[in-house]
């Protein structure tokens, strides 16, 4: 049976695949790779007399290779760059955890996956209505002279994309995307300069049942990961409010937008500060007075008793609630004015998930945009979304300690005893990774002892141990690790 383990490996139809593809490319890559890395090392020094010694590996705690020159070498900083994370396995598992929670959520909503580059044209992200989020913006001239950024966003590659595909996407569209978004921010606690974004758009649906479905799957995201009402709520509002308090004062109407990111930094300004600006966008005292009584408002009566119940503001929002109690969620979500969100480009329904102790910034935001299309040069299509970074709420899960534990687990692992078997447990492991189970392969010639300390490592449920005399009858030894319980096992049989 020893000797029938290369000749399976080579010539069995499934495992020619991997004998022909994956063998010869991991073999050439290194050696390419080895070869490029000492070249670079060498090439100042010792040019002419390139060697195959200077190919070997040159990383790794036991290295017999010579230092390399002092001129090459520098100590680096081994930190990321300040406001950027490194993803270690355990914060992998936790991402991916929370990664695949926003997918489920997603997709229990009938929602499709996208995605855009990181890397866009600068001109996509430039806006002229002095929002944050332009001053933050990563961006620089590629080589070919063009300015490209990184995005601190995922909307403008959404509206990219939908004007783009034209009418050969039907709508509504239901996307979302997870996405790796840049600003250089100033850093607070859950505030970086690099986080990940779920985000999740329709677009072609004017009605505010989109506002109603996004929030929902919000609801239902949070509800999976233990979040309840008692945790968070969603401050709702819509800028049409504003518009129908400025179109009392003929407010010219690029002041808008200007006028909403102004508002938006009320309590990051002192309110001198925020009235002041607004004066510089043609803002009257009037109406910076009658704005500011409104934004104060927190219920949809005392609203309606000001704009009366003609406009769309209070009809929208008065929609909007009734849904919530309709979907289930009315608990979760509380009227706002004071919410008007940081982009320029909302136009009606705004709103953010907030942690109801108040220690944490805005864990989501989103809202209406109909008219981001068009400022492309689209069409103008109706659109609402909204996005939820990663760091926020890993900070509020840690705060209420609903922080799972993901552990690192592999089914299965599996040892020779010895030296001259290796090749036979790699046999073994081919053959369960062929039937879907997953194997670490010991490959090196350890002690049990060792090989024990590491399955409890990796939480393997089962030790499979390659052996002399079983192997020669064509058996392994599998231990079911939690039972302790020990059986030998036709190869044929193993699953
Ligand atoms: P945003 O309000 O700028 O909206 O960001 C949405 C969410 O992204 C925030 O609530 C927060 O969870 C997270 N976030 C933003 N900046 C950072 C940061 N520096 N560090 C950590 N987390 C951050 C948008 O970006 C819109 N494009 C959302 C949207 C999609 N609206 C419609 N569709």
């Amino acid at each position: 049976m020893a000797g029938a383990a290369p000749s399976l490996l080579i010539f069995h139809p499934r495992f020619t695949r991997l004998a022909t593809t994956l063998r010869p490319f991991t073999l050439i890559h290194h050696h390419h790779h080895q070869l490029a890395h000492s070249q670079r090392h060498f090439s100042s020094v010792t040019p002419h007399h390139f060697n195959a010694a200077d190919i070997t590996p040159r990383a790794g705690r036991t290295n017999s290779v010579a230092s390399p020159p002092a001129d090459y070498a520098q100590k680096i900083d081994v930190n990321p760059p300040k406001g950027t994370r490194d993803f270690p396995p355990e914060e992998m598992r936790l991402r991916n955890w929370l990664f695949n929670n926003f997918r489920e959520a997603s997709e229990l909503f009938g929602f499709e996956e996208v995605d855009y580059p990181v890397l866009e044209s600068e001109a996509l992200f430039i806006r002229k209505a002095g929002e944050e989020i332009r001053d933050q913006l990563y961006c620089f001239e590629d080589k070919g002279n063009r300015r490209v950024a990184l995005r601190p966003e995922l909307t403008p590659s959404l509206a990219r994309l939908v004007i783009q595909k034209g009418k050969s996407v039907p709508l509504p569209i239901k996307w979302f995307a997870i996405g790796q978004c840049w600003r250089y921010e100033r850093m607070t606690r859950g505030r970086r300069r690099e986080h990940y974004q779920w985000n999740m758009d329709i677009i072609g649906v004017p009605d505010v049942t989109g506002e109603a479905e996004l929030i929902s799957s919000i609801v239902t995201f949070f509800k999976r990961i233990g979040i309840t009402a008692k945790d968070v709520g969603f401050k709702i509002s819509s800028r049409k409010v504003l518009q129908e308090v400025l179109s009392l004062y003929s407010v010219p109407e690029a002041s808008f937008a200007k006028a909403c990111i102004i508002i938006d930094k009320m309590g990051k300004i002192p309110m001198e500060e925020i009235k002041k600006e607004l004066k510089l966008v043609d803002l009257s005292n009037d109406a910076i007075e009658d704005l500011l009584q409104v934004l104060s408002m927190k219920s949809l009566t005392e609203l309606e008793e000001k704009l009366g119940d003609a406009g769309e503001a209070v009809r929208e929002l008065k929609q909007l609630f009734s849904l919530a109690e309709k979907f289930g969620y009315t608990e979760w979500i509380q009227f706002d004015a004071s919410v008007v969100r940081g982009l320029a480009y909302y136009t009606g329904i705004v709103f953010e998930g907030f942690d109801r102790e108040g220690k944490l910034r805005a864990i989501c935001g989103g809202g209406r945009y109909d008219h981001l299309l068009s400022t492309f040069g689209g069409d103008d299509i109706p659109a609402c979304g909204f996005g939820f970074g990663d760091a926020v709420i890993i900070e509020l899960l840690k705060e209420r300690q609903l922080l799972p534990e993901v552990p690192f687990e592999v089914e299965n692992i599996v040892c020779s005893l010895d030296p001259d078997l290796q090749g036979a447990a790699a046999t073994v492991a081919t053959i369960l990774r062929g039937k879907g189970q997953c194997v670490d392969l010991v490959l090196e010639n350890k002690p049990l002892k060792w090989v024990f300390k590491r399955a409890a490592r990796i939480n393997a449920q089962r030790l499979i141990l390659v052996g002399r005399s079983e192997w020669e009858r064509g058996m392994v030894n599998v231990k079911v690790l939690s039972t302790g319980e020990q059986q030998e096992v036709n190869l044929d049989d193993l699953q």
